[in-house]
């Protein structure tokens, strides 16, 4: 793992985050999760102007790791590099989207599930992948299998990953975080609740820690 990928991994979660207003929102949002000690964001291009809230983010905490999700598009890898983000993460594994990744220099995490979306990922060089979606692709079963013929590989799972089962994948060697939406769901930063984003962050945190002791 190289020292993005490490430091993702000590910190343990990945809020997956949408905004629909980065002006209003990015800023105290940013704060919430240094607060909160997880002091990373995958801002998805599921919404514009994921760009203007990594710089944002970026300006307030320039030690944030801070890198985009739900990158379709080598146009949208180009906006992060050109914001400041660190990493990139994929919905699926598109082998034109990783070489462009790698030419540019910008870690990628593409979302594989099955043992074709390994291998790829294996020819290709990659050492850590997004497990996407998680919960409804089979889990850590399917996680734990995969890592048998693919004990290189660490893993993100997201998608369906919550406080009630974090313990679980946190506990498995084979994770490296866990993702997820839950963190920062829409409603709550909508209505500017940053407290309970501290809150949901912090037993975030202490969950993966006690899962790992
Ligand atoms: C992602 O892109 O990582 C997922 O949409 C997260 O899924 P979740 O909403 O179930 O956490």
């Amino acid at each position: 793992m190289n020292e993005l990928q490490k430091t993702i991994c000590n910190i343990g979660v990945v809020p997956v985050i949408k905004l629909t207003n980065p002006l209003r929102d990015a800023g105290p949002l940013s704060d919430a999760l240094c607060e909160g000690g997880v002091p990373i964001a995958e801002i998805t291009f599921r919404a514009a102007g994921a760009d203007e809230a990594m710089k944002i983010m970026l300006e307030r905490h320039p030690n944030m790791l801070v890198g985009a999700g739900t990158v379709l598009t080598t146009e949208q890898v180009d906006k992060t590099i050109a914001a400041g983000g660190k990493f990139i993460v994929t919905p699926g594994l598109d082998v034109e989207i990783v070489k462009y990744c790698q030419q540019k220099g910008i870690v990628v995490f593409p979302g594989c599930t099955t043992a074709t979306d390994y291998h790829t990922a294996y020819k290709l060089g990659l050492e850590v992948l997004k497990f996407f979606p998680a919960e409804q692709s089979g889990g850590l079963a399917k996680i734990k299998a995969l890592s048998a013929p693919f004990s290189m590989f660490k893993v993100m799972p997201t998608g369906g990953v919550n406080l009630k089962n974090l313990a679980d994948y946190a506990a498995c060697p084979v994770i490296a975080a866990c993702g997820g939406t839950y963190m920062c769901p829409d409603k709550l930063i909508s209505e500017g609740k940053w407290n309970e984003i501290v809150d949901l962050c912090k037993k975030s945190v202490e969950i993966v820690k006690e899962a790992r002791a």
